[in-house]
């Protein structure tokens, strides 16, 4: 299918008018220092100009120091970051979005996500709590400090909760996304919204890449399989925020813009049995801090 974007500084128009990038550079689990530092220059040098990390990364000191080493200005660059989900409520978020800003090095983030939603399971007053965290960030966004306001990981249902509170509707919603795990329901239903839908692991964090009916597939295309994927999310009108360590596996994940996805194949993509799927559910998971590892 053919799509609006046709390099990586092209863009998606959030629902307020601010551009973004159609394609970001992911961080999580770029480990924090000398390496994320050098990755986020090395995108930057590659072409990318937007720039996805979050506070439970523990790498936002360095991704700002990788963006002021790359020499190209603040302005240029789009600059996502994520709340946590230690930090809910109104109070602490507000504090949330300054140490971050301290973190980063800068004034002023393009875009902030709720990086998890509050959910039944573990907290009764679970809508309550996502509508008080909510209001932490429409406060930071007409003060300015932030550009556009969205979340991560919201499902329909914690989706219709906070639409009955949030002033300032949601922009963004970034969800796992890759061929063999797509939440495609969710996507549709968030960019029906008008929310712009993003993909974080768009590779199925490098799981799915092995996969043979992919292989034969991209080869078809004269691509790799990494390249497929992109251009899958992309055909989507999902925003794919692909991470790579490698400068030429980085550069190689840019260059989608010369092939287009047949109907048939669009369809084999999204009906892909389970694979890659990274094990994070909102819903499901036991506890949120174990969950995530803390
Ligand atoms: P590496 O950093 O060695 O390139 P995701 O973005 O879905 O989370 O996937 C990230 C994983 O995919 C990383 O392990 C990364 O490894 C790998 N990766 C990224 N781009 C490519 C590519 N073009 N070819 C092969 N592996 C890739």
């Amino acid at each position: 299918m053919m799509i609006k974007q046709n390099k990586l500084t092209d863009v998606f128009t959030l629902a307020n008018g601010v551009t973004i990038p159609c394609l970001g550079y992911g961080t999580w689990q770029t480990p924090d220092g000398e390496t994320t530092k050098n990755c986020v220059k090395m995108a930057i040098e590659a072409g990318y100009r937007h720039i996805d990390t979050a506070f439970a990364y523990g790498n936002e000191v360095s991704v700002g120091e990788g963006i002021r080493a790359a020499g190209v200005k603040r302005e240029d660059i789009f600059l996502t970051t994520k709340h946590w989900i230690t930090e809910r409520g109104y109070d602490k978020t507000v504090a949330a979005v300054e140490a971050s800003l301290k973190n980063l090095g800068t004034d002023y983030l393009d875009l902030y996500l709720i990086h998890w939603p509050a959910v039944a399971r573990r907290t009764p007053n679970w809508e309550e709590v996502n509508a008080e965290t909510w209001r932490g960030f429409e406060k930071m966004y007409r003060e300015g400090k932030i550009r556009a306001i969205g979340l991560s990981n919201f499902e329909p249902k914690h989706l219709d909760a906070l639409w009955k509170t949030a002033e300032v509707k949601p922009m963004v919603n970034q969800l796992e996304f890759h061929p063999g795990y797509t939440q495609i329901d969710t996507i549709r239903y968030s960019q029906k919204l008008g929310m712009v839908a993003q993909a974080w692991s768009p590779l199925g964090c490098g799981a799915v890449l092995k996969d043979e009916m992919l292989n034969a597939m991209a080869a078809k295309y004269g691509k790799s399989v990494a390249q497929l994927c992109i251009r899958f999310a992309l055909e989507n009108k999902v925003l794919p925020l692909p991470k790579s360590t490698n400068a030429g596996r980085m550069a190689a994940n840019a260059e989608v813009f010369d092939f287009e996805i047949a109907d048939e194949d669009m369809k084999t993509l999204m009906e892909m049995p389970l694979l890659g799927f990274s094990g994070f559910i909102a819903e499901e998971a036991p506890a949120d801090a174990l969950a995530f590892g803390e």
